[in-house]
């Protein structure tokens, strides 16, 4: 090994950047103080990111601060899963030793970092490998959780641009859950000046760029001055004014370009080379010859290079290598790294590779490939497959190439690396026909690696690739005499094909099913049936229900759990909808799924119950059972590890009942927890319709506004079309109706109705229509009223013919459950008032009154205390007309409290001006702004603060009161301070007592379910 040395010459002081060192300064100290904090630096090669981001982790790391670093490396199509991660493993095992990190893991559980670092032993075969990607996540997460517990953690991950599509997804991971990763910065580095147009960083870019805690910094050139100032430190000595103009014209303030400039024997000369690369070779082309072979070799390795690695490559013992690299190290072209070397940029490594003749190139990578070939030990455990993989290919050995892939990507399969594993399984099928006799090279089928490409490509998610390569396996499967076979590829392109939203999906699904008739495979049938049950896109098609019970009696007869929970599920969401009252049937189906559940393997069948029994009980207007349910299944995900990657899929589930029963501070938390965790564009789209409803209903106009933009845009990115995206669809359009009456624009709000109802089959979805439908005619007669006085026909023409097609609709439509009927009665009241009469007449205002009243009561009996407040206030509306007066103003202080106490400012308005306008005195108090139903408002606690003192009372942590209550940590502690405040105290001991002491709980109360 060599010494590092100091060779060519370069500035020892940081020039020109302090502005950006304030800005890392200014993020680290927000982490320090658990504020989440992400800085992305962009900029050309040679800018100086890696000099920046290195000398601000060395001051972090002298103020004790834990820096930790990893590189995405260059290595083409192949990329290494999850390298910059793996490198910082490797440098924690280093620190602390394997048994050290693995005491750091939850239930010191290293199943899933063994796939990054083999250090951590045997890997498991695993079954569900999407369960096991988001438990690695959630472990490195964890890991940091940990480490920043110690002290801050400042993490890099340098030259993004490289990176693989697994550490994109990681990384978008951790940025995404920095809310609940107190003390920890990240700071990405990526070069901005390699991103062409579709480079795939840049979609992650736009999406960590929405998080309100990442900032994006582009380093710039450096400025005359500073140029000239770095230029002066390199050297020594300023330069001549003339050379300086010739070495910024040069440069252009690109520091690496300077450095190569300047070190170019001294004063640069009028031969100079014209551009950074050629400049950059002619600096490797004054090293001696042997050096330049060595240098030559270490080229095609990628970015760094192991010494026994180079050693072997090269044919060189130690001492010759060591002689052949001195004088690159002494010359600043090489640096020595770990145990190994890299260039001292990548820019140099490009040059010198570019430069290698085309033979030659070929002949370094097959000295690699063979080098490897012989002994994987020569680099980091794992990596010497894939590394191979890169170098028979580049060498153009064809069969190599094919056979190194091919066992490459086994091992981006046990990685969880599904998007790698496809890229060398496509390179695989692309080598096929080259290699006479591949089968038997690896010992598996051309058909058989289709199979395979095909079922990566639906875990990566790239179902576009999945339906080419299951069509491909289907064109060589003979479905005669392989019937089950040919039924799995036909229903995973169906499943593929009904989820893009493509007409002919379920064609393949019954095609399938006709290959596997009972009695040869029944868990295989029975799955194929659920499949096509669950894509039939009319939810009462009497085939999808025959499907169904066949599926069930198939499960059972087999005894497969797992199928069996799903087909119970299913039988229950068809039982719901079935029509009037058959709650009962579907809630002993799902009591029967969770038993099946609970005997199935793994945690996604109970998972699946949860989702599905919370989601009925929502629509059956059981509110708290429904957020009770999908609670508990998060505590669920919790022991089994996968509280954020299914988090925010049940908190959907969570906040949606939490809405209803205008429970809005906590269905707030939850929504913005949810979100911090980046869940998938459609998920991401629903919870911002449900922050967006409770913005526009407390009167945040420009918040609301906000979020329906984002929503639309979520949503929009969710491809697909089929029935189940309708529980996205719809609630978005029903809120943005009620946000545009809210902005006045009525105009847009009967055309938005308008243009939902001419997209979306409404009538298969009531669920979610009902509330559409009755916001859309609120739309419409505000529209009739509004063109009433104005006197436009044509407007008043087209909110008729909408609301006629909307009553119309309703006529066709079932309502099942108490809340589906709820919005229908909302709807038929709205329907029917007439702006023309103006509820002119006690006749009239009667009939009002009694429609109101039905949608009143409705409201009342499922606990929404929204829009029974908004129905109320329509009955005291029609009660005026009729005369009575006290029946009025009962109805409207009823409304007055339930608006208050939910905080619905512009409800409360509403209401305040009919009082005024009816001479009502609303004596009733209209309690407190944000306080909701039952808390005493003790020194102004909040309903939620009163909660979260109880837990205090009770000695719990943070971490325990948020693991209670569904919140992070963070929001907790915010909870808690707030508390203090409010009490004025100072701990949380003085809280607890000063709550005792005040007897705020009544003590038996205490100790139950804490
Ligand atoms: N502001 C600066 N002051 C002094 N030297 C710098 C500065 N920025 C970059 N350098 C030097 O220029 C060279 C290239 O910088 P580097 O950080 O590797 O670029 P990047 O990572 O952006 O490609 C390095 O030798 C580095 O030390
Ligand atoms: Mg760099």
């Amino acid at each position: 090994m060599l010494e590092a040395m100091s060779g060519r010459p370069s500035s020892t002081v940081l020039v020109g950047r302090d502005e950006y060192l304030a800005v890392l300064d200014a993020a680290l100290a927000r982490a320090r103080d658990g504020v989440p904090s992400t800085v992305i630096i962009g900029g050309e090669a040679g800018i100086g990111k890696t000099r920046l981001t290195s000398e601000f982790a060395a001051r972090a790391a002298e103020a004790g601060t834990r820096v930790l670093a990893g590189a995405c490396l260059d290595m083409g199509a192949e990329g290494l899963p999850f390298a910059p991660f793996s490198a910082v493993l490797r440098e924690l095992v280093h620190d602390m030793g394997a048994e050290g990190v693995a005491g750091l893991l939850p239930g010191h559980a290293t199943r899933e970092v063994a796939r990054l670092l083999p250090e951590f032993g045997a890997i498991e075969k695993e079954t569900d490998a999407s369960a096991a990607r988001a438990r690695l996540f959630e472990q490195i997460l964890a890991l940091l959780e940990r480490l920043a517990d110690e002290r801050p953690v400042m993490l890099v991950i340098e030259d993004a641009h490289w990176a693989d599509r697994s550490t994109r997804d990681l990384l978008a991971f951790l940025v995404g859950s920095e809310q609940v990763l107190d003390r920890v910065l990240i700071v990405v580095t990526f070069r901005s000046d390699d991103l062409h147009r579709t480079h795939p960083l840049r979609p992650l870019l736009a999406q960590l760029g929405r998080l309100g805690w990442v900032e994006r910094i582009e380093l710039p050139r450096l400025a005359r001055l500073q140029a000239d100032e770095l230029a002066a430190r390199i050297l020594g000595h300023e330069l001549a004014p003339s050379v300086a103009d010739e070495v910024h014209r040069r440069a252009e303030g690109n520091p690496l370009f300077m450095e190569e400039l300047l070190g170019h024997d001294g004063e640069p000369g009028a031969q100079l080379p014209e551009s950074l690369r050629d400049l950059l070779l002619a600096a490797v082309r004054r090293l001696p010859e042997e050096t330049q072979d060595v240098l030559r070799a270490a080229s095609a390795a990628g970015p760094g290079i192991e010494h026994p690695l180079l050693a072997a490559v090269t044919g060189l013992d130690d001492d010759a290598l060591a002689r052949a690299l001195r004088p690159a190290v002494a010359a600043n072209v090489l640096v020595v790294r770990g145990d190994g070397y890299a260039f001292r940029h990548a820019l140099i490594r490009e040059a010198v590779y570019d430069d290698l003749l085309p033979g030659e190139r070929t002949r370094q990578h097959t000295r690699f490939a063979e080098a490897l070939r012989a002994d994987p030990g020569l680099v980091a455990a794992g990596r010497a497959m894939i590394e191979e993989a890169h170098h028979w290919y580049h060498a153009h050995d064809t069969t190599w190439a094919l056979i190194s892939a091919w066992h490459a990507a086994a091992d981006a399969r046990h990685a969880l690396a599904s998007a790698e594993e496809l890229t060398l399984l496509a390179r695989v099928l692309e080598l096929w026909d080259k290699v006479p006799d591949a089968a038997q090279r690896i010992g598996t089928s051309h058909l058989a690696v289709l199979e395979q490409a095909a079922e990566a490509a639906q875990t990566a998610a790239e179902n576009e690739l999945g339906i080419s390569y299951a069509t491909a396996a289907l064109k060589e499967t003979d479905a005669q005499a392989e019937p089950q076979r040919a039924a799995v590829l036909l229903e995973t392109r169906g499943h593929l094909k009904c989820h893009q939203g493509q007409d002919d999906g379920y064609a393949d699904l019954e095609a399938a099913l006709d290959l596997v008739p009972a009695g040869r495979d029944d868990v295989a049938r029975a799955r194929v049936l659920l499949t096509l049950a669950g894509h039939s896109r009319d939810p009462y098609d009497p085939r999808a229900h025959a499907a169904n019970v066949e599926a069930l009696a198939l499960a059972r007869q087999a005894g497969d759990h797992a199928t069996l929970a799903t087909a119970l599920c299913g039988m229950a969401l068809r039982e719901s909808r079935a029509g009037r009252d058959a709650d009962d049937t579907a809630l002993e189906l799902l009591a029967q799924a969770r038993a099946a559940a609970e005997q199935a393997d793994g945690y996604q069948p109970r998972l699946h119950v949860a989702v599905t029994e919370s989601h009925l009980l929502e629509g059956m207007g059981r509110h708290e059972d429904a957020a009770r349910v999908a609670q508990a299944a998060i505590a669920g995900a919790r022991d089994q590890g996968l509280p954020r990657a299914t988090g925010a899929l049940l908190a959907v589930n969570v906040a949606e009942p939490l809405v209803s029963l205008g429970r809005w501070d906590e269905a707030t938390e939850v929504i913005e927890h949810a979100l911090a965790l980046s869940p998938p564009a459609a998920i991401r789209g629903g919870l911002q319709v449900l922050a967006g409803l409770v913005a526009l209903r407390r009167g945040n106009l420009s918040a609301a506004a906000d979020l329906a933009a984002a929503a639309r845009a979520s949503v929009s990115r969710e491809r697909h079309t089929g029935r189940s995206a309708l529980q996205f669809w719809l609630p978005l359009a029903q809120f943005e109706t009620e946000l545009r009456l809210a902005q006045d624009n009525i105009t847009d709000a009967v055309a938005g109705a308008g243009a939902a109802a001419d997209t979306f089959e409404l009538m298969s979805y009531p669920r979610y229509s009902w509330p559409l439908l009755a916001t859309a005619a609120r739309a419409c007669t505000a529209a009739a009223a509004a063109a009433g006085a104005v006197r436009s026909g044509t407007q008043a023409a087209q909110a008729g013919g909408l609301l006629g097609r909307l009553r119309a609709l309703a006529e066709e439509m079932p309502a099942s459950g108490p809340a589906e009927r709820a919005s229908q009665l909302t709807f038929t009241a709205e329907a029917a008032s007439d702006p023309a009469a103006t509820l002119a007449g006690p006749t009239a205002g009667r009939a009002a009154l009694a429609r109101w009243d039905a949608a009143a009561t409705a409201w009342d009996g499922v606990r929404q205390p929204y829009p029974l407040a908004v129905a109320l206030l329509r009955t005291a509306e029609a009660a005026l007309t009729t005369g009575d007066r006290g029946d009025a103003t009962r109805r409207l202080r009823r409304a007055a409290e339930l608006a208050g106490s939910l905080g619905a400012h512009p409800l409360s308005e509403e209401i305040g001006s009919l009082a005024r306008n009816g001479r009502i005195a609303l004596t009733g108090r209209a309690g407190d702004e944000r306080g909701e139903a039952g808390h005493r408002g003790y020194r102004g606690l909040t309903a939620r603060e009163f909660e979260v003192l109880r837990y205090v009372a009770a000695g719990r942590s943070n971490p325990e009161i948020a693991a209670k209550l569904f919140i992070s940590a963070k929001t907790a502690s915010v909870h808690v301070s707030n508390i203090l405040t409010k009490l004025s105290v100072s701990s949380r001991g003085e809280a607890a007592a000063a709550a005792h002491q005040l007897r705020l709980f009544d003590p038996r109360a205490d100790g139950t379910g804490l």
